[in-house]
């Protein structure tokens, strides 16, 4: 396959419409078309369309006033992952949720029904569970003067009921928000009026099928750490590969990056996805296959291993797919047998909107969340979990326990993580801190995006517009 001359030569071909242009090289779709195994029928799905070439106000990053309306109008109303099936799978495991300013205690009820209610007391508003807690109980009970309700949210004890005989049992009844279940994760909605989790997602569920069911996986690795950015450039920092050539520079000689393909799927969902195991188009150089197979096995295997020589007919791509998944079997003790070349091996992303991100991938199995911090536009928490097939012999792991990063810590100091990825991690936040210096002090006051490129960010502006604009 032949690539271009180095991209940063390439200019855009004036003859074609806006919305049109894509990388000189191979595409995505080309690419993966080589693949040994063939590709799942959705990634053959493409869903794209030009959107304008508006720039984007910084305001929108960095105003108060935006962001206050924005949660009540976004956060207040989209379906949103709270946490897993896994977190409080037994009566009474209880785990709470913080966004914004709102708290709430998720819990399996004595029917075996995840509920989810206002973790603020009905007396004088005490919260009642802390912020991050979980664990197991049958009422939840304020702190402050003994006031508890049952699982279910009924008023289970009021001392000196006597002297509140303005307030009825219903009176009583502790606010519960809307929950549902997709993929094993746990969704809630603070709207009473929102349509079901299952229309809002989309193409997801039948997307997540087979290999791709994330309901039969648990989270091997969860780290919770603090960006000095808003929630949304955070998340736009994940929404392109468009970064890769001059952020993640060292896995360029494996990484399909400027040819990644990009999609839109109505509303609330979008995806790209990229390949491991072909050279980036930025690339002047082509290398031999066997080249970008050692490159590969060099840099995510042990040192010592020996590579093999990529058999007639095939690519580095199966080759690397074909170890990896001997690997991670090996590894997770689980079957990877329904997985493809390309979900074994490229890094291939769905966003739900608001706030989360799905990788169905077997080397890239990766969930994503952002949430806005309520007293400071300028600050985040981003939720960064790994999730690995069940075990075939049944002993599924308990959910790994949350590490708390502050902004200056590594990725890379949180035990059980993988140091590269650690450091590309470090490298997509550290970019962070200073496009937020930029949004105040630029005498620009908005940004440009590229048109296909940085899409899925102009698409999440997009539908946080349509959620502000309605009544
Ligand atoms: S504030 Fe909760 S019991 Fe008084
Ligand atoms: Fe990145």
């Amino acid at each position: 396959m032949r690539y271009p001359v180095h991209m940063e030569q390439s200019l855009p071909d004036p003859n074609v419409a806006f919305g049109d242009h894509r990388c000189p090289g191979p595409s995505y779709r080309d690419l993966v078309l080589r693949d040994e195994t063939g590709v799942p029928a959705q990634m053959l799905e493409s869903e794209y369309r030009y959107r304008g070439s508006e720039p984007i106000g910084y305001h929108r990053y960095t105003s108060k006033e935006f962001a206050e309306l924005e949660f009540e109008k976004v956060f207040m109303r989209a379906w949103q992952w709270a946490c897993r099936e896994e977190h409080i799978p037994n009566e009474g495991d209880y785990h709470v949720y913080d966004v914004g300013q709102r708290s709430i205690i998720l819990v399996r009820d004595p029917q075996g029904k995840i509920r989810a209610f206002n973790n603020f007391c009905l007396h004088r508003g005490t919260q009642l569970k802390p912020s991050g807690d979980q664990g197991n109980a049958n009422r939840f009970t304020c702190p402050y003067h003994g006031w508890a309700w049952s699982t279910t949210g009924k008023i289970a004890s009021l001392p000196c009921r006597w002297d509140f005989p303005h307030l009825s049992d219903d009176d009583l009844e502790m606010p519960e928000i809307q929950v549902d279940t997709w993929g094993g994760f746990v969704f809630v909605n603070f709207d009473p009026t929102a349509g079901p989790l299952r229309d809002y997602l989309g193409v997801l569920p039948e997307h997540f099928q087979g290999a791709w069911d994330l309901s039969k996986r648990y989270v091997e690795l969860h780290i919770k750490k603090r960006l000095p950015c808003n929630w949304k450039a955070g998340m736009a920092a994940f929404l392109e590969a468009y970064h890769v050539y001059k952020t993640h520079p060292q896995g360029l000689r494996a990484t399909g990056d400027a040819n990644a393909q990009y999609d839109v799927f109505g509303e609330h969902i979008s995806r790209f996805m990229h390949t491991s195991g072909t050279q980036s188009p930025h690339i002047a150089n082509q290398q031999t296959e066997q080249e970008i197979l050692d490159f590969l096995l060099g840099r995510k295997f042990s040192p010592g291993m020996e590579t093999p020589k990529i058999p007639e007919g095939k690519t580095a791509r199966d080759v690397y797919a074909q170890l990896s998944k001997v690997q991670l079997g090996e590894k997770y003790g689980a079957d990877y047998s329904d997985f493809k070349v390309a979900d074994t091996v490229d890094s291939i992303e769905y966003f739900v909107f608001p706030n989360g991100f799905f990788f169905p991938g077997a080397r890239i199995p990766l969930t994503y969340r952002f949430l806005p911090n309520p007293d400071n536009p300028d600050e985040c928490t981003f939720d960064l979990l790994f999730l690995r097939p069940h075990p075939a012999d049944g002993n599924i792991p308990a959910p790994a326990k949350v590490c708390h990063l502050d902004f200056k810590d590594s990725y890379a100091s949180a035990p059980g993580m993988d140091p590269g990825l650690g450091g590309v991690f470090d490298q997509d936040t550290d970019n962070l801190a200073a496009q937020t210096r930029g949004f105040k002090g630029s005498m620009r006051t908005a940004e440009t995006l590229g048109n296909y490129q940085e899409i899925r960010t102009r698409h999440l502006h997009e539908t946080i517009d349509k959620y502000m604009a309605r009544p």
